[in-house]
């Protein structure tokens, strides 16, 4: 287990998720900030990059299990990314369509947020967000974190602008 927090348990990711990953990352709307959903082979591809997070840098996005049933509702966690020229951490969250709208995403990123500052010792956490994605925006926001810049990202062959949002240790 990498973090709890009251109704959620972070651990990694194996294997036997990939049906819940299919469920988060084949979705139209749970995707559209990623230009759509992905094919099987950007799945397992997704899942071996998590997978390569964790023993090269020894975290990246978690599977987010609802202890109450055991299910897998999303993902959540922390990443290195290049971000406004510095190599950052992240925090990054997508979570079940059908699970949305119940505060899952601010307590899983809050326990990530908390675990970069206390467990990496990060001095700053970072989400970067597509200037069209509202709901991942006011994540940021409810984590505490500010616009700290802006850039474009190229990702699937398209151009898209993202914010850089932050939050400094003393802050949080
Ligand atoms: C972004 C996402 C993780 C939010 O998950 P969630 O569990 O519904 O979020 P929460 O219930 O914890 O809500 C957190 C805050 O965001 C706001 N929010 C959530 N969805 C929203 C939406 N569709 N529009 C506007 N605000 C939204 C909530 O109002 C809440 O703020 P508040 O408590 O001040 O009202 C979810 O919509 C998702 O998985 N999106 C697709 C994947 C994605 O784009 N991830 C982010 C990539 S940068």
């Amino acid at each position: 287990m990498i973090l709890t927090t009251p109704r959620l348990d972070l651990r990694e990711l194996t294997d036997d998720d990939l049906p819940a990953l299919r469920a988060i990352l084949q979705d139209p709307e749970t995707m559209t900030a990623y230009e759509g959903a992905f094919d099987e082979d950007m799945v397992q591809a997704w899942l071996a990059r998590q997978k390569n997070r964790y023993r090269d840098d020894g975290f990246g996005l978690w599977a987010v299990i609802l202890r109450e049933t055991g299910e897998m509702i999303g993902q959540c966690g922390l990443t290195r990314q290049p971000i406004l020229g510095e190599d950052v951490i992240e925090v990054g969250y997508l979570f079940t369509r059908s699970h949305w709208h119940r505060g899952y995403a601010i307590e899983a990123a809050t326990g990530c947020r908390d675990h970069a500052f206390t467990v990496l010792g990060t001095d700053r956490v970072w989400a970067q967000v597509r200037d069209t994605n509202i709901a991942s925006m006011n994540v940021a926001i409810r984590l505490g974190m500010t616009v700290r810049g802006r850039f474009v990202k190229h990702y699937r062959g398209v151009d898209m602008p993202h914010l850089a949002f932050a939050i400094d240790r003393a802050a949080a």
